[in-house]
């Protein structure tokens, strides 16, 4: 039984010596250095090389180092197998603090008192109560329900978007594409964390974020993929975003000479809401293994038609 580590991404080498040092006593293998395909019985990846999968008679998985998996489920070349992302608490702790980190930031106005510092300037913001500071989490799965816990401590008054219906105790919740502008409509912050699929692409536009009030917050932890970075520039250029915490981005590394790097309402962020926990991740692929080889379902699934 062997491991094929597939990964096209600049953090190749970084991954995967991560993933030998948590998987000692499994024989894993570097891509294009896989040996006998038939000997391979699973494969690990961010972003799988293209065709890398392919003429493995023996795979039964894909694990994914990723809770998102819109770089791997686009690639046509990937085989019928089960593709499993990552879910686990650590993960899901770490956008909760990233987000709360940001909300609490933007609430209390603590970027305004960096600027006031700088400034040598003396001046106390009034700001609401929590109560009266409306947080909208665009995605109501791992991360959005993670983030919910945390917010819900401060007394923040919650909304939360999703596909499907939810009943979450303290949250007024909002589903379908009908429900998204009166979500939008309340929210004095919105947090995105929706995965990338067809119908979230380009999701953070003017179209929609012009149904926020004026002067609220963006923090986008998603994927780059949802924003319209134009419309965001020009949204937070002409004040009706306060704001905004962007994470993710359609290119990264973000390139140097993007303007979300010198706007000043803008806070830049590389890709570190929450990092995958190796050693948690490790486990969780030795547990599923086992699970397989014991005749049981494999947890966390992707369904590949819907697109998360
Ligand atoms: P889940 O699959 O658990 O949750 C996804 C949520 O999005 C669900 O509530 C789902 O609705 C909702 N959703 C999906 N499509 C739509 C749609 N068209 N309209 C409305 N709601 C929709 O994913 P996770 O919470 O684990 O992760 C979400 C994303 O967070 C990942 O895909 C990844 O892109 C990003 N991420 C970013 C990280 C970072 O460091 N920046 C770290 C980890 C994840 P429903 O419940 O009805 O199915
Ligand atoms: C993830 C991420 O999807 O790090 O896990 O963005």
């Amino acid at each position: 039984m062997a491991i094929l580590f597939t990964d096209i991404t600049h953090r190749r080498d970084t991954i995967y010596a991560l993933v030998k040092k948590y998987m000692p006593d499994h024989d894993v293998r570097l891509w294009p250095d896989v040996g006998n395909p038939d000997e391979i019985d699973y494969a690990i990846a961010w972003k799988p090389v293209p065709n890398s999968l392919q003429g493995l008679p023996s795979l039964k998985a894909l694990f994914l180092t990723s809770a998102g998996v819109d770089a791997t489920i686009t690639d046509v070349t990937l085989p019928d197998v089960p593709v499993i992302r990552c879910v686990n608490t650590t993960l899901s702790d770490g956008m909760a603090e990233h987000v709360a980190y940001h909300v609490l930031k933007f609430h209390r106005q603590f970027h305004k008192y960096e600027q006031q510092q700088r400034d040598h300037s003396w001046v106390q913001l009034r700001q609401p109560g929590a109560p009266h500071c409306t947080v909208g989490i665009m995605g109501m799965g791992e991360m959005g329900q993670a983030c919910v816990r945390v917010l819900q401590a401060f007394g923040y008054t919650l909304r939360g978007w999703s596909r499907t219906p939810k009943n979450i105790a303290g949250v007024e919740h909002f589903s379908g594409d009908d429900a998204l502008r009166p979500f939008l409509n309340g929210c004095h912050i919105v947090v995105c964390v929706l995965p990338l699929t067809d119908e979230t692409r380009g999701i953070l536009c003017t179209d929609n974020l012009q149904h926020l009030p004026v002067g609220s917050y963006l923090i986008s932890a998603g994927r780059g993929g949802h924003m319209d970075a134009d419309d965001i520039l020009s949204l937070v250029g002409n004040g009706h975003l306060a704001g905004a915490a962007l994470d993710v981005f359609e290119t990264e590394p973000l390139p140097s000479d993007h303007p979300f790097w010198s706007e000043p309402n803008i806070i830049v962020t590389p890709h570190i809401a929450s990092i995958t926990d190796y050693a948690a991740l490790c486990a969780d692929i030795k547990e599923q293994m086992a699970r397989h080889a014991a005749g049981q379902p494999f947890r966390n699934v992707v369904n590949r038609v819907r697109g998360y």
